[in-house]
C-alpha cells in the first residue's frame, strides 16, 4: 500500500468513526397531534397550521406520500410538525391549544418523512 493512500484513507476512516456533532438522534424532537385531542379540534388546528400558520401541507393531500394513513390524527401530526420545524427558530411552539405535543420518537414511516430541522 502506498503511503499516499494511507494519508488519504486514515483521516476518512477517522471521520467515519467519529460520532456526529449532533449526538445522533438524542436531541431531535418532532411535534405531533396529541391522541387525546378530539378530531374536530385537530381539524381546526390543522387548518390554521396549513393556512395562516404557513406550514407546507402539500404532502398530506390525496395521492401524496403522507396522505396514508388517512386519519385526522396523522394529517394533523404532519401539519403540526411541518409548522414547528419551519418556524421554531423564530419562536414557534408545538402547542396548538394543547392539541399537540413534542416527541423524541421519529413519527416517519417508509413512505412519509416527518422532517426534522436543527
Ligand atoms: C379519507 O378520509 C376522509 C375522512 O374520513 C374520507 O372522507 C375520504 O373519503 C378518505 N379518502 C380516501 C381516499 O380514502
Amino acid at each position: 500500500m502506498s503511503s499516499t493512500f494511507l494519508w488519504v484513507l486514515l483521516p476518512l476512516l477517522f471521520l467515519a468513526l467519529t460520532p456526529q456533532r449532533s449526538g445522533g438522534q438524542l436531541d431531535q424532537e418532532w411535534c405531533i397531534a396529541d391522541e387525546q385531542t378530539l378530531d374536530e379540534e385537530l381539524e381546526m388546528a390543522m387548518k390554521w397550521a396549513c393556512e395562516a400558520g404557513g406550514a407546507d401541507c402539500s404532502k398530506i393531500q390525496e395521492n401524496q406520500e403522507c396522505f396514508w394513513p388517512n386519519t385526522t390524527q396523522h394529517h394533523a401530526s404532519y401539519a403540526f410538525n411541518n409548522y414547528y420545524q419551519r418556524f421554531k427558530q423564530q419562536g414557534a411552539t408545538c402547542y396548538f391549544n394543547s392539541a399537540a405535543l413534542v416527541t423524541a420518537l421519529d413519527p416517519s414511516d417508509n413512505s412519509c418523512k416527518f422532517e426534522y430541522l436543527p
